[in-house]
């Protein structure tokens, strides 16, 4: 099957279509996304809170992420696979960073890279496109930043802050950037950024639906996580289907009823 490209994804954004992105984090979420005929699984640092079980995004590491992405990029037919890039490694000196897109792409089989951050990161974003390595940008909230902020929070409330946005995502645009990211941005402003865009496809989550494309949490979307965020919706309640399969089982496991015996 052909696999989605960085030219479908920009010719998508071109024609006014809207591009579907879901998170993945192995071979069976990865499975189901591509079965379902997503554009692009990003493999999202959100490993963290929602399969590994820590409280944010930092603990994970270069190598988890390599590993996870790995399992998706098996596993996947056809859509784009993103990497995301763990905690901290932005600040990587520009020669390290794009030395370490390189191994996402040579050893996890993803066809891009997420990197947080605005036009603060412009000049290393050029450097990894230059490389040969498709970027998507992420601004707004960006959840690598939460100890810095305090907290979550929502951004471009202000008309300073959505011009800031739209500032940081032309930046990103420039430097070849070819899809961006925009967490919890107020909608009046996710839509003034993504029309500030000629080229890179907006990607919006918690932004509203003026967005070049809409991208949730897998877990969020099944029904699987612990505690979702208020703007994700919920299409299948996962956890009560699980529960309830295994506690059939159990009980049959129980009542000696399976294994049964064939006559
Ligand atoms: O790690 C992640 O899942 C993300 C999305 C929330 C965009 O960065």
């Amino acid at each position: 099957m052909k696999k989605i490209t960085v030219k479908d994804i920009l010719a998508k954004k071109d024609s006014g279509g809207k591009i579907a992105m879901i998170t993945s984090y192995d071979a069976i979420y990865a499975r189901l996304a591509d079965a379902a005929g997503v554009d692009m699984i990003l493999v999202g640092d959100s490993v963290g809170n929602t399969v590994l079980g820590f409280e944010s995004t930092i603990p994970v590491t270069i190598d988890m992420m390599l590993h996870h992405t790995a399992a998706v990029s098996r596993a996947n037919t056809q859509a784009l696979v993103v990497a995301d890039l763990p905690f901290a490694t932005a600040s990587l000196p520009q020669a390290e960073l794009v030395q370490l897109c390189a191994r996402f792409m040579r050893e996890s089989g993803a066809q891009a890279v997420k990197i947080e951050g605005g036009k603060n990161m412009a000049e290393k974003v050029s450097a990894i496109v230059d490389a040969g390595i498709p970027v998507v940008g992420h601004i707004g909230l960006q959840p690598q930043q939460v100890f810095k902020l305090g907290g979550y929070r929502s951004f471009g409330k202000t008309d300073a802050e959505a011009e800031l946005l739209i500032e940081d995502a032309k930046a990103l645009e420039e430097a070849g950037a070819f899809s961006i990211v925009l967490e919890a941005v107020r909608p009046n402003a996710a839509k003034a950024v993504s029309q500030s865009l000629k080229r890179a496809a907006s990607i919006g989550i918690g932004s509203g639906p003026d967005c070049d494309g809409q991208v949730l949490v897998i877990t969020d979307v099944l029904g699987l996580s612990a505690e979702a965020p208020k703007f994700a919706k919920k299409y299948a309640e996962g956890s009560s289907i699980f529960t309830e399969a295994i506690r059939a089982y159990v009980s049959e496991v129980r009542e000696g009823k399976f294994p049964q015996v064939k006559s």
